[in-house]
């Protein structure tokens, strides 16, 4: 697809977003919120409930709470925790069975993006008879689905609050997305209580997934004054907590604060969309079977690298708005390169900070054109990146992703604008 072609796919894609409201889910936040969502669904008239989650969750014991008052408050409970990291059209498809042979007259999600993810695509599939590849795109959801509510575990997809739900093809390698307005919950609960267990490394990714978003969204062309507020929210507490929480995941602050961030991002991304970042991940996850956010963390600062030629002043007010960059001392130093060189050195460093390494090794050589093929097919005329990448950029990120390309530092201001370092060794 050539960029004009993309870029008035995008503009169309932006008029649709501005005349279809997304609805948003009724929130409740804090310590014990998820006991209170129990009662609300009852309220609601729901006589029995499908609650969706994953084997780790019930091992762990962090979903039986949440149970407990299910059943307090008089409902009929079912449980279906085959989700697995990454849900397969096999795995929904299983979801869907206990659906229909449940009865249930509402689904609950309890879990990471993984269960919520499952939990939007079979409703999505239940109301409308179909299978999940089928109802890959936009607005295919025609009949009303059951009731939903979901209960975030990680503070990262922020899928309790976007239309979307990502579901993996196995057999061909790579992930789809249902979008669909029905598909956001009525109601969510963001309890930090759930989150005290989930260990330092899938914090640390989870969260940088949900700084992925903010970034993404805020320098996507449909990016809007409302969803840049969220969005610098967003990445303002990632960058000040997610720390903290990885340190002491039992700082219950932290966790409420990182919960607050990525629901703060996934209405920022369910406005102005995501980016090349995501467009490349999405290839990754199914082919060495790596962690969505992980993923996202060590590409988000090769990408932004490349972006500073292009699209620096974004970046710059971006860095700005989360308090980056140099003092103040020297105004010269202000300039825009270099507050947007701040950005993706803070990121840099906050990766470093939470132990996640700067490349992937898993990517084998033989696999970059394909790779690179497949991320500019999805990222063209689909998400409103701030500049154009051409393939040969795209594989140069992609490379000095997996380590190939030995990078100048994103701190050595020195450099010359643009993704290419002066020298490199391969
Ligand atoms: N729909 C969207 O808008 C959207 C956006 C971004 C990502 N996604 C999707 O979300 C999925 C990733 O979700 P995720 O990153 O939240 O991870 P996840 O749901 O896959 O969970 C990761 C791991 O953490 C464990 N875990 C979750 N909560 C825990 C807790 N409180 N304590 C201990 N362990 C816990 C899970 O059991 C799992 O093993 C991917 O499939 C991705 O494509 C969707
Ligand atoms: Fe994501």
């Amino acid at each position: 697809m050539t960029h004009l072609i993309a870029s008035l796919r995008i503009r169309a894609l932006g008029v649709a977003v501005r005349l279809v409201p997304a609805p948003t889910p009724f929130m409740l936040t804090g310590p014990g919120s998820s006991i209170e969502l129990a009662r609300l669904i009852a309220d609601r008239g729901a006589r029995s409930v499908l609650v969706v989650t994953d084997q780790v969750l019930v091992e762990l014991e962090v979903v039986t709470p949440v149970l407990n008052a299910l059943k307090a408050a008089g409902l009929a409970v079912t449980v279906f925790s085959e989700v697995e990291p990454d849900p397969t059209i096999d795995i929904v498809m299983a979801g869907i069975e206990q659906l229909r042979a449940s009865g249930a007259t509402a689904v609950l999600a309890v879990g990471g993006g993984s269960p919520i993810d499952a939990a939007k695509a079979m409703i999505a599939c239940h109301a409308s008879g179909r299978r999940p590849q089928d109802l890959d795109g936009y607005f295919k959801v025609r009949a009303p689905v059951v009731p939903f509510f979901a209960v975030p575990t990680t503070a990262g997809s922020g899928s309790e609050v976007t239309v979307g739900a990502v579901v993996s093809d196995p057999g061909a390698g790579r992930k789809f997305t249902i979008v669909d307005n029905k598909l956001v919950p009525k109601a969510i609960a963001l309890d930090p209580n759930l989150m005290v267990g989930l260990p330092p490394h899938v914090t640390a990714a989870t969260g940088m997934d949900a700084l992925t978003h903010a970034i993404e969204s805020n320098l996507s062309t449909l990016a809007t004054p409302a969803t840049r507020a969220l969005s610098v929210a967003a990445a303002r507490a990632i960058f000040r907590d997610l720390p903290r929480a990885c340190e002491d995941g039992r700082d219950i602050a932290a966790r409420q604060s990182l919960a607050v961030a990525s629901c703060l991002a996934g209405l920022a991304i369910t406005r102005a969309s995501i980016g090349y970042v995501h467009a490349i991940a999405h290839q990754l996850g199914p082919l060495y079977h790596l962690p969505h956010g992980y993923l996202n963390a060590i590409l988000l600062p090769y990408v932004l690298d490349f972006y500073v030629d292009g699209a620096a002043s974004r970046m710059a007010e971006l860095a700005r708005a989360c308090g980056l960059g140099p003092s103040g001392e020297n105004p010269a130093s202000e300039d825009p390169r270099s507050l947007a060189l701040s950005l993706v050195a803070a990121i840099r460093s906050l990766n470093a900070s939470v132990g996640i390494p700067p490349t992937i090794e898993q990517i084998a050589d033989a696999d970059i054109p394909e790779i690179v093929r497949r991320a500019l097919a999805e990222a063209h005329g689909t998400y409103p990146v701030p500049m154009y990448m051409s393939a040969a950029d795209c594989a140069t990120i992609v490379q000095r992703a997996a380590g190939r390309v030995m990078v100048a530092a994103t701190d050595d201001r020195s450099r010359a604008p643009g993704a290419r370092p002066e020298k490199e060794d391969i």
